[in-house]
């Protein structure tokens, strides 16, 4: 088994290529998250304010379910997690997943991929989290992520075992 997981939720593939590509390069294992009630297009659709999305991503501390199938993480100590930002944070789910995995003693890694907008309040969000667990993580910096050069750049600074 490998030392680092990769774990990426993506809802149109883009934060999955850009996750594949990171687990290749760190010889990381990958799995994916699913939501327990899946995202349909109109669920994802930010035109519209009473849209699912729109919905649960301006609505304050909530949390959205995930299906039960993420990997056992205790032979890890290296985590990745991936996901798109939405509404400026990471999708709700992010949090359930937080709240499910035991991340004492890790070091946890954050990226995105987005239209543009950076990675300064998914890393706050991702930080809230952690503390309400009350887990003793080592948190590295999130970013956003396009391209191999991006991925390669950002992997120089990662704190990994
Ligand atoms: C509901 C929703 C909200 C979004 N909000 C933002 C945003 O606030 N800032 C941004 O730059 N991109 C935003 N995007 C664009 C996505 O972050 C971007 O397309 C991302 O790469 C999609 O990743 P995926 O294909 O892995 O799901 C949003 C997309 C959706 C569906």
């Amino acid at each position: 088994m490998a030392n680092t997981l990769v774990l990426y939720y993506s809802a149109t593939n883009t934060t999955k290529k850009i996750a594949e590509q990171i687990a290749e390069k760190l010889g990381a294992d990958i799995a994916e998250i699913h939501a327990a009630q899946p995202y349909t297009a109109a669920d994802l659709d930010w035109h519209d304010s009473s849209s699912r999305t729109s919905i649960e991503q301006h609505e304050h501390n909530s949390r959205v379910e995930i299906k039960d199938d993420l990997p056992d993480i205790s032979g890890y100590d290296n985590i990745v997690i991936g996901h798109p930002i939405w509404w400026a944070i990471p999708p709700r789910m992010i949090s359930s997943v937080i709240d499910h995995l035991n991340l004492n003693g890790k070091n946890l890694a954050l990226f995105a991929t987005s239209g543009g907008t950076n990675y300064a309040r998914s890393q706050s969000y991702i930080e809230r989290a952690i503390k309400q667990n009350n887990y003793d993580t080592n948190i590295n910096q999130g970013a956003v992520l396009n391209n191999a050069q991006q991925i390669d750049a950002w992997i120089d600074t990662l704190n990994f075992a």
